[in-house]
């Protein structure tokens, strides 16, 4: 059975892993994880695209995925959400290996998403893009509980954007647009929430606005799994990086390892 993540010998092995003190830190991670990614791989013809890669996600904790363009970071959100079949490797949640459940399935498991293009429903309201999210979080066992609708409110208030909840979404500017995906996502009543860049498009004052709710949802006890290019953003909110690059893991630590780390610095930060 493959439980172990990464012990020091296939570290060693593989030549192109994490220091060892890089997956200590990781490990120290992986017992009191909420999500984990076990040695999962991916590849698409000739290209790999994940190769053996680890990852412990933890609840109240903004957790950072980063590494250059083409790194694998949206195709690993694709396998952990479900919509990419690993070739090799586990998904667990809360304990339980989801790496063969439907997308759906894992949604309701508290999985929760937002995509690198935004996906909003541009003919419907606010609401009603809202409401979608929060029909998933429904309880099959129990529909007399679910409440959808109050629900669909309650998310859309904790992103501050109640005075446009009648608004279409195809007429908002994309820093509200990026709002209505997390109360969307928020709806589903998830543990873990995973962002595909959730800055980009969004001008300075939109990224620190963004930010701040990112830390408050984090401070409200969830699991957040970032994936961002804006690297002031990444450093200030994130308790722990995992690097990518060419689809393997290349660095896992604090912002302050990671950023001081030779390699990192190399693939991807710049050397200034
Ligand atoms: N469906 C697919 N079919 C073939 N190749 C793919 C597919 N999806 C991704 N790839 C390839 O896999 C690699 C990883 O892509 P991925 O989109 O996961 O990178 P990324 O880290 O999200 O990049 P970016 O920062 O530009 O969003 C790339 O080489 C990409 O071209
Ligand atoms: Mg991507």
């Amino acid at each position: 059975m493959n439980s172990s993540v990464g012990t020091m010998s296939t570290v060693q092995a593989l030549g192109k892993r994490p220091d060892p003190p890089d997956l200590v830190a990781h490990q120290a991670r992986v017992d009191h994880a909420v999500l984990r990614v076990q040695g999962v791989g991916v590849s698409f013809g000739g290209v790999q695209a994940l190769n053996d890669v680890d990852l412990a996600v933890t609840m109240g904790t903004i957790t950072g995925l980063i590494g250059p363009n083409g790194a694998g970071k949206t195709t690993l959100f694709n396998v952990i959400t479900g919509l990419q079949v690993q070739d090799r490797g586990q998904i667990v949640l809360d304990g339980e290996d989801i790496s063969d459940l439907k997308p759906h399935k894992r949604a309701r498991l508290g999985l929760a998403r937002t995509f690198q293009r935004l996906e909003t429903f541009g003919s419907m309201t606010v609401y009603e893009n809202v409401l979608t999210g929060a029909e998933i979080s429904k309880s099959w066992a129990h529909p007399e509980s679910a409440q959808p609708k109050e629900i669909a409110l309650k998310a859309i208030d904790r992103v501050g954007i109640s005075s446009i909840a009648h608004q279409r979404a195809d007429s908002l500017p994309v820093g509200l647009a990026r709002m209505v995906e997390v109360a969307r996502a928020l709806a589903t009543n998830p543990q873990v929430l995973l962002l595909d860049e959730p800055s980009s498009g969004l001008n300075e004052e939109e990224s620190v606005h963004f930010a701040n709710l990112l830390i408050q949802l984090a401070n409200e006890g969830l699991a957040l799994l970032l994936v961002e290019h804006d690297m002031e953003m990444v450093m200030r909110i994130c308790a722990f990086l995992y690097v990518l690059d060419f689809g393997r893991l290349l660095a896992a630590g604090t912002p302050k390892v990671v950023q001081s780390n030779p390699a990192v610095q190399a693939a991807y930060l710049g050397t200034e």
